[in-house]
């Protein structure tokens, strides 16, 4: 349990260009699916695995393959859904849940506006995915939304996180893995991650 962060030249490259405001509406949403797949790559190691026997041009062999096809990616809306084509990328049988969730603009506090999982939800292993992970209210509640459907391996994946949010995320769901791109520094008045990229809808969008 805990927070891990993929420490990658790969993933510090591509964040220093998403936190550019001159980088575009077209490689911003690029640049998150790419740093979404290379920390799905991360989060993703403790997949159970099994084997199973094929024949090379060679011999026969027993082979590792992946055990049961348990998997899906719960995207909080919007940014979130900028995330899920890398996690289907590297996880192609992935179901995926949709979870609407806006913050109020004054207090700051997440509401769940839609919620659309798949049947067996409660038996898969979920990982909710959202760039940002700043207050952590956002967080906070999809995970207990999450537990309230009878989920109970759950993981969280950000693109930039604050020690703010992180502090929340442990505190309140000690037995949640986050998994992250980079830890910030805190946050503003408003909310952003400092120096952050932000508004990370807004930026995948085009929508300001
Ligand atoms: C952003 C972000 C997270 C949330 C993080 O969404 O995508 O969901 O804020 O903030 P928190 O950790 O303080 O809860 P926003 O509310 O801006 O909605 P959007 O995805 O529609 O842009
Ligand atoms: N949501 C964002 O989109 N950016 C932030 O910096 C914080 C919350």
């Amino acid at each position: 349990m805990g927070v891990h962060v993929v420490d990658h030249p790969l993933v510090a490259h591509k964040m220093s260009i998403l936190r550019d405001k001159n980088t575009s509406v077209k490689d911003f949403r690029e640049l998150v699916s790419e740093i979404g797949m290379l920390i799905t790559y991360e989060a993703t190691r403790d997949l159970p695995m099994t084997t199973r026997m094929v024949e090379t041009p060679i011999c026969k062999a027993e082979v590792p393959t992946l055990k049961g096809k348990k998997f899906a990616v719960v995207p909080i809306l919007r940014a979130g859904l900028g995330l899920v084509d890398g996690v289907l990328r590297m996880v192609p049988g992935a179901r995926v849940g949709h979870m609407g969730m806006y913050r109020d603009e004054e207090t700051l506090e997440p509401h769940v506006y839609f919620c659309k999982m798949p049947k067996d939800i409660a038996d898969r292993n979920v990982l909710i995915v959202d760039p940002m992970l700043a207050t952590g209210g956002s967080a906070v509640e999809a995970v207990s939304e999450m537990k309230r459907q009878g989920c109970k391996n759950i993981k969280f994946m950000a693109l930039l996180a604050a020690p703010e949010g992180i502090a929340k995320m442990e505190e309140v769901h000690p037995d949640v893995d986050i998994f992250c791109g980079v830890i910030d520094k805190g946050l503003n008045e408003n909310g952003y991650i400092v120096p952050g990229l932000g508004d990370a809808g807004d930026r995948i969008f085009g929508t300001k």
